[in-house]
């Protein structure tokens, strides 16, 4: 069996992710030979689990990447305004890329990385897991048996749950849009790549509403301090408290760990330490985010055929996506659930299961985590045979979406989508 090596940029949550998932797909078909980030916790972690020497253990990219090409394969996981340059010097090198999602901050960036990988030769993947999930696959494969006719229109909701919102986008990391993307990008460029691969046409029209309503510092509670640590007085019935979700549920802490903490369980002090100190601490309500908490964005289609997606913080969580179609519905709530059908002719109702794989039961995405890698090897191989692998131009005709969506929540107009990505040489 070939074996693929591996370089891994940015060993933080996405990137041991997939080093992790890798090692567990049968017959190893991929070995990481050098991993880069300036945080220990997580380049010591890909160390362990691939037995690398120090030397193959880099504290930046720009030193991994200074290196004669180390493998095959380059995972570019470090955070969105650090995708652009170093996927644009790994494909320099002759790097294939598993790149993370958004593949970059801007359209320009997007399809300057498309054109490069195209001129080198080397395949560039967008990391969109949802493809690779039993949940998607089985919606894919009823609309492909023409189960409901042609597809009229999609109704998609991504339900992101006030306090996954809170903590990735009001204190977290993607809070800010000049730090990482608008929110539209960071939450549903899968959303939008899901639009686009069950439709399978492309989008001419995009139009977007949507702005920051509720996270401001005029809707904090009455005497509210600048973090929860100063002692506030809403602290037992704000829903963002951050001690309650941080320190007391001790499986959240995780989740703020890399960085603050030596080991992946922080103790109660390095816990109460990044509260007092870092932007998970920060009020709900005057933390410094400036990204959207509500958006809709409408799409016309070749052919006429519309699509709605529609993406808040104000909701428990999870996806539900309505299909409409010529010959019947179908809908579906959450991703691990049945997909519900209606099919006309008959007047039926009935429900489809969603294969429960060992993966889905997981989690890591319904088993998009691995459900990628493990198709990308067979990509890289030359044997693949699924129709899921998306190379990166397509990766950016649905970014173009997601970028001529802000245009149009920016600008009060409705954007045509190929005038749009003609701008950019697309
Ligand atoms: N595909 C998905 O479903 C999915 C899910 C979550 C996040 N993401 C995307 O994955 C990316 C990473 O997110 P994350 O949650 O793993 O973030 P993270 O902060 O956990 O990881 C980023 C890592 O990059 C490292 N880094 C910083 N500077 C570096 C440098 N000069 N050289 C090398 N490494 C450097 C950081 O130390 C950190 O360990 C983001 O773009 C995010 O949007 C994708």
């Amino acid at each position: 069996m070939k074996q693929i090596s591996v370089v891994i940029i940015g060993a933080g949550n996405r990137g041991c992710i997939y080093a992790r998932r890798m090692r567990e797909l049968p017959g190893n078909p991929y070995k990481v030979v050098a991993v880069a980030d300036p945080v220990k916790t997580g380049r010591e972690e890909i160390r362990r689990m691939y037995d690398l020497p120090e030397s193959a253990c880099y504290e930046k990219w720009e030193d991994l990447l200074e290196q004669p090409r180390l493998a095959d394969l380059a995972v570019i996981a470090t955070k969105d305004d650090m995708h652009y340059l170093p996927a644009m010097r790994a494909i320099e090198k002759g790097y294939n890329l598993l790149l993370e999602k958004p593949a970059a901050q801007t359209a320009r960036e997007c399809v300057d990385i498309a054109v490069a990988a195209k001129r080198k030769g080397v395949i560039a993947l967008v990391c969109h897991v949802m493809r690779y999930t039993a949940f998607f696959g089985t919606i894919k494969d009823l609309l492909m048996a023409g189960t409901i006719g042609d597809v009229v229109s999609i109704e998609q909701i991504e339900g992101v749950g006030n306090l996954t919102f809170c903590h990735a986008y009001v204190r977290g990391n993607w809070c800010r849009e000049a730090d990482a993307t608008p929110m539209l990008m960071a939450k549903c460029c899968h959303d939008l790549d899901m639009i686009q691969w069950l439709l399978d046409k492309p989008c001419t029209k995009v139009q977007s509403f949507g702005s920051l309503s509720h996270f401001k510092p005029e809707n904090a509670p009455e005497g509210a301090p600048k973090r929860c640590t100063d002692g506030c007085p809403a602290a037992d019935t704000c829903p963002y408290n951050s001690i309650r979700y941080y320190y007391e549920d001790k499986n959240k802490r995780q989740i703020i760990a890399h960085g603050i903490s030596k080991s992946l369980e922080p103790t109660d002090e390095e816990t109460m330490q990044a509260l007092k100190t870092t932007d998970y601490g920060l009020c709900a309500y005057r933390a410094n985010n400036d990204v959207a908490d509500h958006q809709t964005v409408n799409m016309e289609f070749a052919g006429g055929v519309t699509a709605t997606l529609i993406v808040n913080a104000f909701n428990q969580g999870g996806r539900h996506i309505r299909i409409f179609g010529t010959k019947g519905e179908l809908f579906a709530y959450r991703a691990d659930s049945e997909i519900n059908v209606y099919t006309f002719e008959d007047q039926r109702k009935w429900t489809v299961s969603v294969p429960k794989t060992d993966e889905t039961l997981e989690g890591g995405h319904g088993g998009g985590d691995k459900g990628i890698v493990r198709e990308l090897y067979e990509y890289m191989c030359g044997d693949y045979t699924g129709c899921r692998i998306a190379d990166i131009q397509e990766s950016v005709r649905n970014h173009m979406i997601g970028f001529a969506a802000e245009e149009s929540r920016h600008t009060d107009t409705v954007v045509n989508l190929q005038k749009f990505s003609e701008k950019y040489g697309f």
